[in-house]
């Protein structure tokens, strides 16, 4: 069965106070039974300090971007070794901001998973279409590609271990979330190629969530489609009460 999960991405915010503050509130208030799988992604200086604080909680620790390759003359870069040398689990790649702003491809983003999977990372490949791309009716194929791209030379047993994010990007950090209706019908579309790509058996191992203006207040709703998994949260992970809002309002299937 595939888990529910709820993922928060800190994108470039919290100095290490509030890394400590934060980390340490949800560590102190989740309980160890709890249902959904949580994650945190901080910035990478704090990552070390975040393992640390939980450390023997349900808390796993996220990268928000990673280089495919091990070591090398990369000015700037951090590579999974370091990531799982430090006790990171998981890593975000292909977020929408990365790819607008720093030139993410579906190739790198392909090599990024490849990398992943191969050092024991659990990667959160995320995809996502523009309002312009949902207008033009493209939405459908551009995903479908997004899906196919990122998981090309990838096997079924890996492919099993990825947790997909799909992230409208007309929904991200502006308030507008996708209806459960909308998320649901491109959740959905998401399993059905990876159902075309695999069996229908991976399908149904991969945890898809919703990413998009997800708060305490829509997660019951999103998180009760079939097709979602669980949610990837940007705003609304900052501060631990609506973070803990969003934990604790998630549908378990
Ligand atoms: P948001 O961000 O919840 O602030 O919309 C989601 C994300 O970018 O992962």
């Amino acid at each position: 069965m595939r888990k529910t999960i709820i993922a928060g991405n800190w994108k470039m915010n919290h100095l290490g106070q509030d890394v400590t503050i934060t980390v340490t509130s949800l560590v102190q208030r989740i309980s160890p039974d709890v249902k959904p799988e949580i994650i945190i992604a901080p910035v990478f200086p704090y990552l070390p300090q975040a393992v640390e604080l939980a450390k023997d909680s349900p808390v796993h620790i996220a990268a928000q971007n990673m280089h495919w390759e091990d070591h090398g003359a990369y000015t700037g870069e951090v590579s999974p070794a370091m990531l799982t040398d430090i006790g990171v689990t998981h890593v975000i790649i292909g977020h929408s901001e990365r790819r607008a702003y720093f030139n993410e491809t579906d190739e790198t983003v392909n090599k990024k998973v490849k990398s992943a999977l191969s050092h024991g990372l659990t990667p959160i490949l995320c995809c996502g279409e523009t309002l312009e791309q949902r207008e033009a009716g493209v939405m459908q194929s551009w995903i479908e590609g997004q899906i196919e791209q990122a998981l090309s030379g990838i096997s079924a047993a890996d492919a099993e271990k990825v947790i997909i994010a799909y992230e409208p990007i007309w929904a991200i950090g502006t308030g507008k979330t996708a209806t459960a209706a909308q998320a649901q019908e491109v959740c959905a579309l998401i399993r059905r190629k990876l159902a075309s790509l695999y069996t229908e058996a991976t399908a149904q191992a991969v945890s898809i969530l919703y990413g998009g203006s997800v708060k305490g207040s829509n997660v019951a709703e999103l998180t009760a489609s079939a097709d979602i998994d669980g949610g990837l949260v940007g705003g609304a992970s900052l501060k631990a009460d609506d973070f803990m809002a969003i934990i604790n309002g998630a549908v378990v299937k």
